[in-house]
């Protein structure tokens, strides 16, 4: 979708707010709270961020970006943006969705991973259902979307490593009974790790949590194929067949499947391609995928149906995608 930048906000340090309407003037496409969009900043930059629109927001996507001094282009590119002009933006999708069947919601947000839960924070409230944000920063300059979060969420700001541990067994502890209150979690790694910890402490089954990481994804591992008899070939390469055109190529131990699909001329649409965003989400029609993203959920991932080509692998000789 072609769209032109109307608006621009400071929401806190280092983070901005982008809204996006439609170049032409035409309807935007549907979504739902939790979705992403990917941003091409040009013919090889996508980025994918989580759609954090307020209720009254139906005729842009609104994003937020946290400047990162390790950026790949990615968010300094974004913070170079100005109002007016014209970006393209895939359609929404949603792999990080509410619970419809949980009587009560609990989000948990670290840093910029705020922005999928404020607009589940939304649709809650809208909708009269029960929910709660506990929303955790650096410092009170860091936190963005205050007004919006109101008295439907805490800040907790300037917490070290041990009290954010401290305050999220707390936290969990209150509802960790309840089988009708499903957690949802986004943020960086560490804030995602403790809070799977707390739950886990707290004896809450990991189908009550629902989450959506960034950054980076576990390494894929090159040479993690297994060499012996039904597995992979001795020198770790696998073949893949595209089951819609019956292409096959060979992936080596030093190429993704994605790199061995470019080198064969296929292609497969990606953005971060570190196994986080769920861009080149594939359907496994026979082989036995080995998972190295952080992306599907332990069910999905045991269920052998879907793989995310950019970083994970085949355990045996032949892997047919959905292509
Ligand atoms: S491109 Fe993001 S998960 Fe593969």
């Amino acid at each position: 979708m072609d769209m032109i930048i109307r608006g621009i906000r400071i929401e806190a340090e280092g983070i901005r707010s982008f809204e996006f309407v439609p170049a032409d003037g035409g309807a935007l496409a549907p979504w739902q709270p939790g979705a992403h969009v990917q941003v091409a900043l040009n013919a090889v930059t996508k980025r994918a961020y989580s759609l954090c629109n307020r209720e009254q927001d139906t005729d842009c996507y609104r994003i937020a970006v946290k400047l990162e001094s390790s950026s790949r282009g990615g968010s300094q590119g974004m913070h170079q943006l100005q109002v007016g002009q014209r970006v393209s933006i895939d359609a929404p999708r949603n792999a990080f969705a509410l619970d419809d069947k949980a009587q009560r919601h609990v989000l948990l947000a670290g840093g910029i991973g705020i922005t999928p839960l404020l607009s589940m924070l939304h649709a809650l409230r809208g909708q009269g259902g029960a929910a709660v944000l506990h929303y955790f920063v650096r410092s009170a300059g860091h936190a963005a979307f205050v007004p919006e979060i109101g008295t439907h969420g805490h800040v907790h700001a300037g917490l070290d490593a041990q009290a954010t541990v401290a305050a999220l067994a707390d936290i969990v502890a209150r509802d960790a009974a309840d089988p009708q209150t499903t957690y949802y979690v986004c943020g960086p790694e560490p804030f995602m790790a403790a809070v799977e910890s707390a739950l886990q402490a707290a004896g809450v089954p990991s189908e009550r949590l629902r989450s959506e990481r960034f950054g980076s994804a576990p390494a894929p591992k090159a040479s993690a194929a297994p060499a012996a008899a039904g597995g992979a070939t001795e020198a770790g390469v696998f073949r893949v067949r595209f089951a819609r055109c019956g292409s096959e190529f060979d992936v080596t131990p030093a190429q993704t499947i994605i790199e061995a699909a470019r080198a064969s001329g296929l292609d497969i649409p990606t953005s971060c391609e570190q196994g986080v965003c769920g861009a080149c989400l594939t359907d496994v029609v026979d082989g036995n995928p080995e998972h190295f993203d952080a992306y599907l959920s332990d069910a999905e991932r045991a269920g052998g149906k879907m793989i995310l080509p950019c970083v994970s692998r085949c355990s045996g000789r032949l892997l047919v995608l959905d292509r």
